[in-house]
């Protein structure tokens, strides 16, 4: 391989690494204006998001709507995960739990976007199966299609 050629590859490498790394750091949603989640994140400048398992579809579809009360976790008998140095409760039993504290808030058309930067994770790794949602619908994961790409291969 020429000079140029390393180089222009160390610089690829170099330019995914980086992506990886601030991406890994970040996480952001997209929030209704005026929501009881909004005004509390809002409030709190932080945000917890908990990417769920896939026999956790109940609890997904009591907590997709507003709940009667002061606690919706309460009312809802949604688990609780708490991290220390942090009010906002995730969802205990899900693949991944992320607590971020909210670097960007900005109106985006008719949600207001949240970007935070990821202060704690929790992660359940005998857990892969994700809760996933297509065309107004929930699904299971399917089938691997490929065999493992090799060591060091972008994921
Ligand atoms: C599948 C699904 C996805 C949703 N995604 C969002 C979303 O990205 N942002 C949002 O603000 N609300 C979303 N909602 C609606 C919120 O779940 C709902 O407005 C919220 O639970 C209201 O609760 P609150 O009164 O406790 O804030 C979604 C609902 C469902 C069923």
């Amino acid at each position: 391989m020429s000079t140029s050629a390393r180089r222009s590859r160390e610089i690829e490498q170099d330019r995914y690494a980086a992506a990886k790394q601030i991406l890994s750091r970040i996480a952001a949603i997209a929030e209704h204006p005026g929501s009881r989640t909004t005004r509390l994140i809002q409030a709190s400048r932080e945000f917890s998001v908990s990417l769920l398992h896939d026999a956790q579809q109940d609890l997904a579809m009591a907590a997709g709507r507003s709940a009667e009360g002061p606690d919706k976790f309460a009312a809802l008998g949604i688990p609780v995960a708490t991290q220390p140095e942090f009010k906002a409760p995730a969802v205990d039993g899900s693949l991944a739990m992320l607590w971020c504290r909210v670097v960007e808030e900005r109106p985006t058309g008719d949600h207001i976007l949240f970007v935070g930067e990821i202060q704690g994770a929790v992660t359940n790794d005998r857990k892969f199966d994700a809760l996933l949602r297509y065309r107004r619908r929930y699904l299971r994961m399917g089938h691997w299609t490929s065999e493992e790409a090799p060591e060091g291969y972008p994921t």
